[in-house]
């Protein structure tokens, strides 16, 4: 069995974090806060009824979004009352409980690769550290030969980007882009922000 995530284990010290995060985004779409800048960034990359798969999608701020505007969409995330939640603002897409270091769809019914993986707001640092590149490479065999991961999270969270392009090869996924914002600024050295558009390696790695 995978190590606990670091968001399982903030979980179990504060068991009312996940309601309290629910709650501080459910105020936000009520204040009309633009919450949907990474779904627009993926929604620009396929075509209409795209497949995308909501990796760490907590209580379904993207995988809405991205269902609303006409995907099939899969979001999986370990946390059972944000499921709960996503389920509930948003029916329009399959939300799944589970955890990304274990993450076998085909063995849950869902068989068809991904044209996008999204996993943003910072879900690569709530990671257990030691599931990482397990993650990586169990998302890299969920993509389609040609479809491509969008990774995005901040620096000054205990994990360097470098040593995260690091577990992204050693997981066969290559960088097609790097951004340092969902809003398309080039990455560099010194940024403070990394949105990572990753590739299989080669299709005939599996
Ligand atoms: C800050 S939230 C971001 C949620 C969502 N991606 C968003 O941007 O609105 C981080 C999420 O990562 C999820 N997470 C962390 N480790 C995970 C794992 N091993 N498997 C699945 N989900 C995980 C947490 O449960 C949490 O929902």
């Amino acid at each position: 069995m995978a190590e606990t995530s670091l968001w399982m284990q903030k979980v179990a010290a504060d068991p009312g974090h996940s309601r309290w995060y629910i709650e501080r985004f459910r105020a936000m779409a009520r204040a009309g806060d633009d919450l949907f800048g990474e779904a627009r960034f993926v929604d620009a990359m396929v075509p209409r009824g795209a497949r995308i798969l909501d990796a760490g999608c907590g209580p379904g701020r993207l995988g809405g979004y991205l269902a609303a505007a006409g995907h099939h969409v899969v979001g999986v995330d370990v946390d059972p009352v944000l499921i709960e939640a996503a389920e509930q603002d948003h029916p329009g897409a399959t939300w799944l409980v589970g955890d990304l270091a274990e993450l076998d769809l085909p063995a849950r019914g869902i068989a068809e690769p991904f044209d996008v993986i999204v996993s943003a707001g910072n879900v690569m640092t709530f990671l257990a550290p030691s599931t990482r590149g397990e993650v990586l490479r169990r998302l890299r065999t969920h993509l389609a030969a040609e479809g491509r991961a969008v990774i995005g999270f901040g620096a000054d969270r205990d994990y360097d980007f470098a040593e995260f392009l690091d577990d992204a090869a050693g997981a066969g996924l290559v960088p097609d882009l790097l951004l340092s914002t969902w809003d398309l600024r080039p990455w560099r050295e010194d940024s403070g922000f990394l949105v990572a558009v990753l590739r299989r390696q080669s299709r005939d790695v599996s």
